[in-house]
């Protein structure tokens, strides 16, 4: 573990869920941790608590996006790149869809990588063991009615990541994509804007998977020796064998 001291690691969306599990973890693996959130309120807290440093970051603004990698920049340059933020907006078929939320799924989850991995790169690059993640989804490789716009928002996510793979091939920078199934967090407070009930929905009857439980896939990628590129994994509660298949108790 000592290894991964002096390692930057960049968590975006470690405000919540996934992303400050992830923070956590890291830190516990003894990365120097820099996280980046709209809600500067959370990850400052979260900062203080595990000793690492927070700034604003808005992953669909390449202004924002390049002030938080000269921040990066001034704290030694960034190792790891873990592209967390993102979310799911909406249920509807494709015949109602709503173009504000394709809109913003396909920010939030797409642009996003496109805009943190250039503005990053040349750091992680220059870092003797760099390593960009993505945290995908199985929805990023597998259809469910209703999830067109979030599918289609992960399918390229899941497309972005064979891409880097192969523009990294012999430049010595690791990729690995998580693609998780349910994970209980705001993610679906974000998705049906605040209807406690209908979030918690797709959780009823089984036992979902804890941020922890994904950002300990992170952590484990990302601390294996620099030779092993882990290049997808695909992690779901016991009980869900595909993104709409589930058996859950009465
Ligand atoms: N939960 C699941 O079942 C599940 C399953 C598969 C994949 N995923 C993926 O896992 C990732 C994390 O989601 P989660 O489940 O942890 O949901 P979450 O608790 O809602 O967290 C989402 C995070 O994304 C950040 N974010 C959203 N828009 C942003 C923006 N424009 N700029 C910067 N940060 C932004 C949020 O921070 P601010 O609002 O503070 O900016 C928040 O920290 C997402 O990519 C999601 O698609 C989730």
């Amino acid at each position: 573990m000592s290894e991964n001291r002096s390692r930057l690691a960049v968590v975006t969306g470690a405000s919540s869920g996934i992303g400050a599990a992830t923070a956590r973890a890291l830190d516990a693996a003894g990365f120097e941790v820099a996280l980046g959130a709209r809600r500067v309120d959370r990850i400052e807290k979260l900062a203080a608590e595990i000793g690492g440093q927070a700034k604003f970051l808005d992953v669909t603004g390449s202004g924002s996006v390049e002030e938080f990698a000269s921040w990066t920049e001034s704290l030694g340059g960034a190792s790891v790149l873990v592209n967390n933020a993102g979310g799911a907006k909406g249920l509807e078929p494709v015949a109602e869809m709503v173009e504000e939320n394709w809109r913003w799924m396909f920010e939030t989850n797409v642009l996003s990588i496109g805009l943190m991995t250039r503005a990053l790169l040349p750091q992680i690059r220059r870092s003797a063991n760099g390593h960009v993640v993505i945290i995908g989804s199985a929805a990023g490789v597998e259809t469910y009615p209703g999830g067109s716009g979030y599918n289609a928002a992960k399918f390229a996510a899941h497309a972005i990541k064979e891409n880097l793979r192969l523009e990294l091939l012999g430049k010595d920078v690791r990729i690995t994509e998580i693609l998780p199934g349910a994970v209980e967090t705001e993610f679906g407070l974000v998705r049906f804007g605040g209807d406690k009930e209908r979030a918690e929905t797709p959780y009823k009857g089984i036992i979902p998977l804890t941020a922890e439980d994904v950002a300990e896939c992170v952590r484990w990628a990302v601390s294996l020796p620099p030779h092993v590129n882990v290049d997808r994994i695909d992690v779901k509660p016991v009980r869900q064998a595909g993104v709409a298949r589930f058996v859950r108790e009465a």
